[in-house]
């Protein structure tokens, strides 16, 4: 009776909801003395308890699904719950532990918010293109008021992973290949989740996949990553490290072994780097079934081995595979597990659900009303649509056959120009496709006076290989036969002024386990634009997809191309503006675009090599292809206007600096066209001599700008030592004096630039 009333008596004691991560000192106090005294009444099962993490629900990405999730809570053997959302599915559950266990701890709701939760936005390989760090934020606020208001308080996401291979489908889920970008991405999305403290509009955010799981091997999903340190440190982890500095509560391990050890049971990253180096205060749980994956991996015969290696690693949560419930115990009991460990665990668990606010309210996220008023508000579905417009990118435009006039007649065709589903893309998890506007809604709803015929013109793919994987309805095959398709395609084309075929990948074609070793349009695909491009008319090419394509044929072909990413659930409306020209496109792809799915990995910050290829064809032993030059289709940076712009030679303000000294960079930018447009200025340096040999390119700054038709603008940057910092041959983190480059352009190719040096 006496523990009950103590029980009750914590739960009822006042916390302040306002846990800022950069938190006072006293109220960290407050915490760590409320878990202290929580933590001093639990029992070694229920400390195991908190580390459990439970699927319940319908998004499974694993062979195991979690069971007897009711009775498991009751016992007291959950900590937390994910797949589960509403107020009312979550009420439910939270009653469960609120009521039933012995101590009343409240359990965490996390899910797959990646890129909104009802409300659905770009997908995140989208959202970097916009290069608009705030634009970016706010969608992730608006992520976490409508998660938050759906029940939830734990997100997965941002995926900061940098990747370079597009044949990896996850590619749709991060910022790209550049770690400065992805850094300032990885840090403005923390910042939109979690704002300053959790009050109850924000979720915490949980940074994933630690580590590197962007370089599997060859693109495949789940595959090997073996990495140099250097690499790691240079191009591979500072977009968690960004996210960490931001104050992210909680990290996801990832499922790939690095150098030999899997993440998941790698103590070097979770522990002496995460931890001691970064010293990270959040909670690390792992992947969907990562730590009994560590069998296969061959880290242990069974689920009692590979605990020990994730607890001694510095793994708190458990996704799904329930090893730490099933053998965690034994292994304390056994003494192979220290006490400490459990105890540090389930400390930081707890610490997170104190920061939400859930002892002091368990069913603080669980408000039918604010559901109702919050989910897909108005204001929501025009940030939809702004992001979709900020996110498309312009590839080609021949004779400005874009903007497309509000007159005459257009050919609509294209497996995805009528779609709902697939626009709001891989990891849409709540998202109601139902609502989504597509292209043919939103070209109707902007250029009613024109004439539109359209045509389904094939399907994505009628490939039966793919289509028994995918299965024929996921993919929205018909039945029609293909001629017959491509035959009422041509017919509208021949009696309309232009051709704008919407292609690409279903939303299933991207996204987790979705590796392609080929990376083009499909077959019936190309057969259609085939097709199209014989009638002469002219041909807009619109691509939604989650990745990089190889697009040979068709920059070749078609006369205008638009990567408009999977847009989400405004797609339809975004992309009518942006055809129509109510919307002058501005975003710059922050990936490279290969010719060829031989050149992958393909980026533009490489090595210069000792035998620099320069763009000539004859040379034969310099690093390049015999068949193939090394240039990529569309390089990073890359996004084309409406209008056009021009940049002045590179000013500088000094010829060298010294440390601690700033050099001015600047440059006069011109809109040289008929249309006022926005234009992403990027700078980028090159240290010509160091200890170890350094990219021929590195972004280190831009500026979006906006000009009106014949307006000029200078733009500025400055660059300091610190700028110039890298891993050096010792693997210190420093700047060496020298020779370096500036450079200034509107993408990594086209750009001016101008010779500085750094003196001592
Ligand atoms: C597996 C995915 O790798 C991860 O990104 C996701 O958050 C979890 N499943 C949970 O669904």
């Amino acid at each position: 009776m006496i523990r009950r009333l103590l029980c009750l008596l914590i739960l009822i004691t006042p916390i302040t909801n306002i846990f800022a991560q950069t938190s006072s000192t006293s109220e960290k106090k407050k915490m760590d003395a409320f878990v202290a005294s929580l933590m001093s009444k639990m029992t070694l099962d229920e400390k195991i308890g908190q580390l459990n993490l439970v699927s319940v629900g319908f998004d499974v990405t694993g062979p195991i699904v979690s069971k007897n999730v009711n009775q498991n809570i009751e016992k007291g053997n959950v900590g937390g719950v994910f797949n589960t959302y509403t107020p009312v599915a979550v009420r439910k559950l939270q009653e469960i532990a609120v009521n039933h266990t012995r101590l009343k701890i409240p359990l965490i709701f996390g899910y797959d918010v990646i890129h909104g939760h009802k409300t659905i936005f770009p997908i995140p390989l989208g959202l970097a293109s916009s290069w608009d760090m705030n634009m970016i934020k706010g969608t992730a606020a608006i992520a976490a008021q409508e998660a938050s208001a759906d029940g939830l308080n734990w997100v997965f996401s941002p995926m900061v992973d940098i990747a370079r291979d597009p044949r990896w489908g996850r590619i749709a889920e991060g910022a790209g290949e550049d770690p400065w970008l992805g850094s300032q991405i990885a840090k403005a999305m923390i910042q939109g989740y979690q704002g300053s403290d959790y009050s109850v509009t924000k979720v915490m955010a949980c940074v994933k996949h630690f580590a590197l799981y962007g370089a599997a091997e060859a693109g495949r999903d789940y595959n090997t990553v073996d990495m140099s340190d250097r690499r790691m440190m240079q191009d591979y982890l500072p977009p968690y490290k960004a996210a960490v500095d931001a104050g992210a509560g909680s990290i996801m391990s990832s499922f790939n072994e690095i150098n030999g050890v899997p993440a998941t049971g790698n103590k070097w990253l979770m522990t002496d780097l995460l931890r001691k180096q970064w010293g990270f205060k959040g909670f690390v749980a792992t992947d969907y079934t990562a730590i009994n994956e560590m069998i296969p991996h061959g880290m242990g015969k069974d689920g009692y081995d590979v605990a020990k290696v994730a607890i001694d690693a510095g793994i708190d949560m458990d996704m799904v595979s329930e090893a730490y419930l099933d053998n965690l115990k034994k292994l304390v009991k056994d003494g192979k597990v220290p006490m400490s460990e459990i105890d540090a665990s389930c400390r930081r668990v707890l610490e997170a659900k104190y920061k939400l606010g859930l002892f002091t309210d368990p069913y603080r996220y669980c408000n039918e009303q604010r559901a109702q008023v919050t989910i897909m508000k108005p204001a929501f579905l025009d940030a939809a649509t702004e992001a979709a417009k900020r996110t498309i990118v312009l590839l080609k435009n021949s004779n400005n056959v874009l903007p497309l006039k509000s007159v005459g007649s257009i050919a609509l065709v294209g497996p995805l120009a009528d779609d709902h589903r697939d626009m709001i893309g891989p990891w849409s998890g709540a998202g109601d496709w139902k609502q989504s506007v597509s292209v043919l809604d939103g070209i109707k709803k902007l250029a009613g006076n024109v004439q539109i015929n359209y045509a389904r013109g094939s399907n994505i793919t009628n490939d039966d290989w793919l289509i028994k994987r995918l299965g024929a309805g996921e993919l929205g095959n018909e039945n029609t036969s293909a001629q017959q398709m491509i035959d009422d395609a041509v017919a509208a084309a021949k009696k309309s002024d232009v051709v704008v075929a919407v292609v690409g990948e279903s939303y299933t074609m991207s996204g987790e386990a979705a590796s392609r070793s080929e990376i083009g349009l499909f077959g019936a695909q190309e057969d259609l634009l085939k097709a199209l491009k014989a009638t002469g008319k002219p041909l807009v090419v619109v691509l939604m997809n989650g990745r990089p394509l190889t697009l040979k044929w068709e920059n070749d072909n078609a006369d205008a191309m638009l990567e408009t990413w999977f847009a989400g659930t405004e797609a339809g409306t975004a992309i009518a503006d942006v055809l129509f020209g109510a919307y002058n496109p501005s975003a710059k792809l922050t990936i490279t675009f290969p010719q060829d799915v031989g050149q992958i990995p393909i980026y533009y910050s490489h090595k210069n090599t000792g035998r620099p290829y320069a763009g000539d064809f004859i040379d034969r032993y310099k690093s390049r292809y015999l068949d193939i030059s090394n240039d990529p289709l569309y390089p990073f940076g890359y996004g084309l206007s409406y209008t056009t712009f021009s940049y002045s030679d590179i000013k500088l303000n000094n010829s060298s600096i010294k440390p601690g000294q700033l050099l001015h960079v600047s440059a006069t930018v011109s809109n040289t066209g008929k249309y006022d447009g926005e234009e992403t200025v990027q700078l980028y340096t090159r240290q010509m001599v160091g200890s170890v040999t350094r990219p021929v390119k590195e972004l280190k700054g831009f500026k979006k700008i906006f000009l009106k038709a014949g307006e000029s603008q200078d733009v500025d940057f400055t660059i300091s030592s610190n700028d110039l910092s890298f891993y050096d041959i010792n693997m210190k983190y420093t700047y060496e004096p020298g020779d370096f480059k500036v450079f200034l352009g509107t993408n990594s190719q086209d750009v001016k630039e101008a010779d500085f040096k750094l003196t001592k």
